[in-house]
């Protein structure tokens, strides 16, 4: 265990307690490194999650089957874009500059949400994610509104109220399809089939298994276990999946009146430590496609660092 100074210890007893009266830590406030370092873990991989989960959907903008779906598309896939801006920025805050987190998002150091790394087959995809994916993400991100990190916690709000309509705009696609042809009607049953377990897996590991949870669950950065979100997800959607008419994905699905719960079948842990891994379906391609699109903006780059530094020189040019 780490051993404190005596003014330490009056920094960790302040922060303890305003962790227990449910305050907000601020960019300024003493906090230990360990929550520090957790947060700044927590948060990127969360804004890396937005910018990588661009490329699955950006893949059918020019496919979009009409000029409505098209535009929502386009700008659903523009606030992701947001959200990942907004996420860094607040990760910047606790002390950490957006180019460390690029580089460790593309050496491999830093994870995403393993989800991106499946390929978008068909239209129906772009439903099942919205409403599945997006639909998942809104479960999490609701809790951690409460999270105990104000930055992040504020980020959530406005994110949540975009997130809801990227679900809504996902679940209205599957609608469309669900009572469509027959053809159509099969390719969203396969696109749900297909993305219902790695939306599971997105909640990730089982508490037991969960190296961060307890922690993060104490310093109220978490606020809700891994289960119990994922618990929340099945039931909320379930109901979803028998109103749009489609054979459930998982045949292990059934109401338990006595738990009050869905029970449900077992994720396939092997495929989700692969996946997070690196051996995904498209795990190199969608760091190839980071890079290439990183490299080609150098130049926006390069053109912000000159414009500072002409200000600098004028400044110090008046100053003399
Ligand atoms: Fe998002
Ligand atoms: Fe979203």
């Amino acid at each position: 265990m780490q051993t404190l100074d005596k003014d330490e210890a009056v920094e960790q007893a302040t922060f303890d307690q305003r962790i227990s009266d449910e305050q907000k830590i601020e960019p300024t406030d003493w906090m230990p490194d360990d929550y520090r370092k957790n947060l700044i873990r927590q948060m990127s991989q969360h804004a890396h999650s937005e910018v990588i989960g661009m490329q699955p959907e950006g893949n059918w903008i020019t496919r979009a089957p009409t000029l409505r779906r098209k535009a929502v598309l386009l700008s659903k896939v523009q606030d992701e874009a947001g959200h990942g801006l907004y996420l860094y920025s607040a990760t910047e805050s606790l002390g950490i500059t957006r180019s460390q987190m690029i580089d460790a998002l593309q050496s491999g150091k830093a994870k995403y949400a393993s989800i991106f790394n499946y390929p978008t087959l068909t239209w129906a995809d772009i439903g099942a994610i919205g409403w599945l994916v997006d639909g998942a993400a809104i479960v999490n991100q609701i809790t951690l509104q409460r999270t105990s990190y104000g930055p992040y916690a504020r980020a959530m709000v406005r994110i949540c109220k975009e997130e809801s309509f990227h679900q809504r705009q996902g679940y209205e696609i599957m609608t469309v399809l669900a009572h469509g042809t027959q053809v159509q009607k099969q390719m969203a049953q396969d696109a749900m089939n297909r993305n219902w377990w790695p939306s599971l897996m997105m909640f990730g590991p089982h508490d037991s298994e969960s190296a961060h949870s307890s922690r993060s669950m104490g310093w109220k950065i978490k606020r809700m276990s891994n289960d119990d979100l994922r618990q929340k997800f099945i039931d909320q959607t379930v109901p979803q999946i028998e109103a749009l008419g489609l054979d459930m994905p998982d045949p292990l699905i059934k109401w338990n009146e006595e738990r009050g719960h869905y029970d449900s079948g077992e994720i396939n842990w092997e495929e989700f430590y692969q996946v997070i891994n690196g051996a995904g379906p498209c795990n190199y391609q969608r760091i190839k496609h980071h890079k290439a699109a990183h490299s080609e903006g150098e130049w926006v780059r390069e053109a912000v660092r000159s414009y500072r530094q002409k200000q600098q020189d004028k400044k110090t040019e008046n100053a003399a």
